[in-house]
């Protein structure tokens, strides 16, 4: 299907673009207004943009029904701090509870349960269930429109980082079988990044692999190796010495042995079980 965003209703627009977009982390944003009222909403428009400086982004946009903004927008507007909560599996129901629209002025922290911890550096407090928690300033806030469905850009600056014990492993960096983080999907689905949903992939860095276009076409034109196997196949800087000059075969039953060393990561002999 092709879709032109500007000829149909901002609703479907807003349904495809979270189906398609997904998963989307998810930030749980405390704010504050000017009499001190705390708020607390999650946000999947929501990304990290810079490490230097450190910048955030997450997006309260104007209702869909009346273009009205959201609270945390006013806050943000207000006071511009605000502490970015991660969400993992172990709160993300309490997070849904909080984005109901309850009115501006109530502490959304008592609706779900949650305990607010004071932040060291900006005035909203955090929350002490999440995993992490950024506190930051504001640095901008962008309005995209007037109408419902428009973004605000709040452009958020990271001061300061907690980030829980628990969820670190061994090299101190974040491990993310403890950290079970969650994010949103389209619709009503959300997904959890844990067990098998987890996967590494070595990141090439500076290694040139030969590329699809080097690949011998025996290979290239195979009925079942996919574009993913190709790409391990491809990744390789050379081809492996020990077939280097040797042909390739089209042979069903040494493709599906490749194919199964390729899933054990085994590049270099996937390329030994394709030579003739
Ligand atoms: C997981 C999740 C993600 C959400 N992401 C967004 C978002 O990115 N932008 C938005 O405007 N509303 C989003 N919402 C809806 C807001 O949380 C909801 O409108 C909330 O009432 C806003 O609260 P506030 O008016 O107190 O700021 C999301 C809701 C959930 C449960």
């Amino acid at each position: 299907m092709i879709v032109r965003p500007h000829e149909i209703p901002v609703q479907q627009v807003h349904a495809l673009l979270l189906g398609a977009v997904s998963p989307r982390p998810i930030a749980f944003v405390s704010s504050m207004d000017k009499e001190g009222r705390v708020n607390l909403s999650p946000f999947s428009f929501f990304n990290v943009f810079s490490a230097n400086p450190p910048i955030l982004i997450f997006s309260p946009a104007r209702k869909g029904r009346d273009g009205t903004v959201k609270d945390t927008f006013l806050n943000v507007t207000e006071i511009p701090e605000a502490v970015i909560n991660v969400v993992n599996f172990s709160i993300v129901h309490q997070a849904s509870l909080a984005s109901a629209e309850y009115p501006r002025g109530i502490n959304e922290f008592e609706k779900a349960g949650l305990t607010a911890v004071p932040s060291k550096v900006v005035r909203p407090p955090r929350v002490a269930e999440s995993p992490v928690n950024l506190e930051c300033r504001i640095n901008q806030v962008i309005e995209l429109g007037k109408s419902g469905g428009a973004g605000n850009l709040v452009i958020c600056e990271v001061l300061l980082m907690h980030i829980k014990d628990e969820i670190l492993g061994e090299d101190g960096k974040i491990d993310p079988f403890k950290a079970d983080a969650v994010a949103r999907m389209g619709g009503d689905w959300y997904c959890r990044a844990n067990g098998a949903a987890l996967f590494r992939l070595p990141q090439p860095g500076n290694r040139l692999g030969i590329g699809f276009d080097q690949l011998p076409e025996a290979i290239r034109n195979s009925k079942i190796l996919t574009g993913n196997d190709l790409a391990r196949l491809a990744g390789a800087e050379a081809v492996p010495a020990k077939v280097q000059g040797r042909t390739f075969s089209a042979e069903t039953a040494k493709h599906l042995k490749a194919k199964e060393l390729l899933e054990k990561g085994e590049v270099e002999k996937a390329w030994e079980a394709l030579a003739d």
